[in-house]
């Protein structure tokens, strides 16, 4: 029986626990670095993955909400809120529902992947959708929360960075060292303010000898920190990355330039692309948002701006589970139909065998 169950027991010394601190945990983090062997050969480096996917809620917003949600018990809170374009309202649910707090989440209205919305539902939250986007509803709930007394559970809440910086810790672990490169999706920018200040602190610590560059991915019609302004009507099938108005901007361009990184965009379609071949050529199915960290690094390849042999993560920060329609209507067709006959189902065997 593993008694560290999550990451809080996991990385204690490096996480803001005092005696008080309870040890929530659905046994998140842990999560496989997982190579891909046929993209690697494909791009000519050393390409694994990150499959942030296998947490409790299906994505990394668990490592950040457990560190959250035990600091607010701790101090006295009884209710969380938080906007979310889905997984962070998912992530928030759960273990507020395991802690016995009342969780209030803002979603933007019909930009919502359906399984975080089942989630947030099943998991007893109160969920109100806004007719707006995520800036507008992140906007109303800071402004909520600093006024009344509830616990803001976005990303601007530091012990949420604290958490989900555990994940770069992992990617050392598993290793033996920081990789060449870190490629991650970018929306509100939280997660890679986290990574960034998990690989320096892990550096600091010794526990790995180098420092990886950070290599953002924002959808193109989502890319402030691209355009070097906010975009004011944010548009990309990639719902989870929908964000026009990024709030730990700050925290993403200092890692782009301590690293020696970079911040670029992607086409919805380069990001269906890559979401598709990954599940396909290696057998991880992920959400598009997190397609977007192995569509730029595919960018980068095809414009010769990778070093061949590198080293390079991406992390696929949502599962694909999570967004069943865009796999239904953008990526395969309907299963083909036919009579409940032996002959019948070896007529299209036969026939699909040919195409
Ligand atoms: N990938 C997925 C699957 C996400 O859900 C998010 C953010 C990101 C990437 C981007 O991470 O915001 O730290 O830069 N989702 C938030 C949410 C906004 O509400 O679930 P970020």
């Amino acid at each position: 029986f593993n008694r560290q169950s999550g990451i809080l027991e996991r990385y204690r010394e490096f996480l803001p626990i005092t005696e008080k601190t309870p040890l929530v945990s659905l046994h998140e983090g842990n999560t496989p670095l997982i190579h891909a062997p046929n993209l690697s050969k494909q791009l000519g480096v050393e390409l694994y993955v990150k499959y942030e996917g296998l947490n409790p809620t299906g994505s990394f917003k668990d490592r950040g909400m457990v560190m959250a949600v035990a600091k607010a018990v701790e101090e006295g809170s009884n209710t969380i809120m938080c906007a979310s374009t889905g997984n962070t309202s998912a992530a928030a649910a759960a273990y507020a529902a395991r802690s016995g707090l009342r969780c209030i989440v803002l979603i933007p209205s019909g930009n919502i992947a359906l399984g975080k919305l089942a989630q947030a539902i099943a998991y007893g939250a109160e969920v109100i959708a806004i007719d707006g986007n995520f800036d507008e509803a992140l906007d109303i709930v800071r402004e909520i929360t600093a006024k009344e007394p509830i616990t803001l559970v976005n990303s601007v809440n530091p012990y949420r960075i604290e958490g989900q910086k555990t994940a770069a810790f992992e990617v050392c672990d598993a290793l033996t060292d920081a990789p060449d490169i870190l490629a991650i999706p970018v929306g509100n920018a939280g997660n890679i303010t986290a990574y960034w200040k998990g690989f320096e602190e892990y550096f600091a610590a010794k526990k790995s000898n180098r420092l990886p560059k950070m290599y953002g991915f924002q959808a193109a019609g989502a890319a402030p920190l691209v355009h070097g302004e906010p975009v004011s009507n944010p548009e990309t099938i990639a719902t989870a990355i929908r964000i026009g108005n990024p709030a730990s901007k700050d925290g993403a361009l200092n890692a782009i330039s301590k690293s020696n990184g970079l911040v670029d965009s992607v086409t919805d379609e380069e990001i269906l692309h890559a979401y598709h071949l990954l599940a396909k050529s290696e057998g991880v199915f992920c959400e598009p948002a997190s397609a977007a960290s192995l569509a730029g690094i595919i960018k980068l390849h095809e414009a010769g701006r990778l070093q061949p042999g590198s080293q390079i993560v991406c992390v696929l920060t949502g599962n694909g589970l999570k967004d069943p329609n865009i796999a239904l209507k953008l990526v395969g067709e309907e299963p083909r139909s036919v009579p409940a006959t032996h002959e019948a189902v070896m007529e299209l065997v036969r026939q699909s065998g040919r195409e």
